[in-house]
């Protein structure tokens, strides 16, 4: 934690790397805490009225729909439900609760540039999943998207017919009876395996090493069952520069070694060898007849409050705005060559994978995370937490209700489109 101790606003370039891996560090420690989620039983039912239209979801499939703007609809549409108005959040998307005094950011919507989204219908949704699974695989940001999912449903389903089960601790699935449908969601923070899979290892107090060749054996069949999976991996790739590949060799190296043999190398050419990898594995495991594959981009962070020349700031504290009228590429520090890498290994795979390219517009919400209003060791932060942001805020995950919602409504028009 002692990095945290210094003001960022105060470091020069050369301890940026320091200050990366000491905030991932820390991040992915708090994203093993949080990954421990919330568990407790359905009651409220809070019903949100919802015009649909068939004309918007017929624009939307001809359009970019992760290219505009984010604009305030501070009518009675945002949020989509309420903070208390849902018991499946966890304690450290539930900022308000959490001291957060501004609550203007969950106030914007996302305007495409070309075209209007299909408004969000929980129960056209559920209609759509009836008989079916949804699973959100990959790290806590992702589980963040699927507390934002059930929540956004979960007051069209009433009290007794709707719950959170959890079979192992890989896996967490909202199951509503009455649809024989469930929201479910798969932790693999690196989608091949890696030494930090298992819950005792989620602390990130040890170097992650990934195995790049790893054939899914067991989560795969996990996934195949689905009928619609959305993968995501990249906050635990960022943590070092380089990443470490664990070695195949004669003797067969194995993360139960006492020390395993591995290789070192930049991150992104590690993440490469591991999407082909993923990839491979879907073009032979997923029947593109009955499973509709979708890939998030990278989730961006907002660690650096001089990336927006706010002096003032220490990380996202205080960020109460989103980036509005952009006219120059943002650079909040994401890596970019992992688009590229991502690209690439879509493009050659024989499955066809939507894209969802949330990257950009989330970029522009450095005013929609935790920051000091999330949770640190399971606990709300103490007051003298909050006045350290610097050791303290969550930079990384997301206030919930909040841009995660955002995220699927994307993919809710992405999936009236099949
Ligand atoms: C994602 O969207 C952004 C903003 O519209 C665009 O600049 C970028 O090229 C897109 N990336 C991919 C891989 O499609
Ligand atoms: C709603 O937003 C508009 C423009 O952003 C502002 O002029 C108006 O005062 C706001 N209304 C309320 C009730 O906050
Ligand atoms: C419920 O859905 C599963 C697939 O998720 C299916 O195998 C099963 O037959 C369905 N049960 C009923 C009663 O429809
Ligand atoms: C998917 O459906 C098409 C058309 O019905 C069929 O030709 C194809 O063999 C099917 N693919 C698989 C993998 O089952
Ligand atoms: C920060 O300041 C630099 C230099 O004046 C400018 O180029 C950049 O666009 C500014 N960034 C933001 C996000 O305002
Ligand atoms: C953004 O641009 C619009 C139109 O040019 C303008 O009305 C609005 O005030 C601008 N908003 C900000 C925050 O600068």
């Amino acid at each position: 934690m002692k990095p945290f101790t210094t003001p960022t606003h105060t470091l020069s370039n050369s301890s940026k790397p320091i200050l990366t891996v000491a905030a991932i560090f820390l991040l992915c420690f708090l994203g093993w805490v949080l990954f421990i989620g919330n568990r407790g039983d359905p009651s409220s039912v809070f019903r949100i009225p919802n015009p649909r239209s068939d004309d918007a979801k017929r624009e939307v499939e001809a359009c970019d729909i992760f290219d505009g703007e984010w604009v305030m609809d501070n009518e009675t549409t945002r949020p989509l439900y309420r903070e208390e108005d849902c018991e499946f959040l966890s304690e450290w998307t539930t900022c308000l609760r959490n001291g957060r005094k501004d609550a203007l950011f969950q106030k914007w919507r996302w305007q495409p540039r070309d075209c209007s989204l299909a408004v969000f219908d929980p129960r056209l949704l559920l209609e759509k999943l009836r008989g079916k699974r949804i699973m959100f695989v990959g790290d806590s940001v992702h589980l963040n998207q699927w507390q934002s999912l059930v929540c956004m449903v979960q007051s069209a389903v009433p009290r007794g017919s709707k719950k959170v089960v959890y079979s192992d601790e890989y896996t967490q699935a909202f199951q509503i009876q009455m649809y024989n449908a469930s929201i479910e969601y798969y932790w693999a923070p690196f989608l091949v395996d890696s030494n930090s899979d298992p819950p005792t290892m989620r602390d990130g107090r040890t170097e992650s090493i990934v195995n790049p060749d790893s054939i899914f054996s067991k989560r795969g069949e996990a996934w195949k069952q689905a009928d619609y999976l959305i993968f995501n991996t990249y906050a635990w790739w960022l943590r070092y520069p380089t990443i470490k590949l664990l070695l195949r060799g004669p003797s067969s190296s194995s993360f139960a070694d006492v020390a395993p043999e591995y290789d070192e190398i930049e991150r992104h050419l590690g993440y490469e060898r591991a999407l082909r990898r993923w990839g491979e594995w879907v073009d032979e495991n997923v029947d593109p007849n009955r499973t509709s594959v979708f890939f998030t981009s990278m989730f961006p962070q907002h660690q650096w409050s001089l990336d927006w020349n706010n002096t003032d700031g220490v990380r996202c504290e205080k960020e109460t705005m989103p980036f509005q009228n952009v006219s120059v590429p943002l650079n909040v520090q994401t890596d970019v060559r992992f688009y590229g890498v991502t690209s690439r290994v879509l493009a050659s795979m024989r499955t066809p994978v939507n894209l969802l390219n949330i990257t950009a517009l989330s970029e522009r919400r450095k005013d929609g995370h935790p920051s000091v209003y999330g949770t640190y060791g399971g606990q709300v932060l103490t007051p003298e937490q909050k006045s350290n942001p610097a050791a303290y805020a969550d930079c990384l995950h997301w206030c919930l209700p909040g841009v995660p919602d955002t995220w699927n409504e994307l993919l809710y028009n992405r999936i009236l489109a099949y």
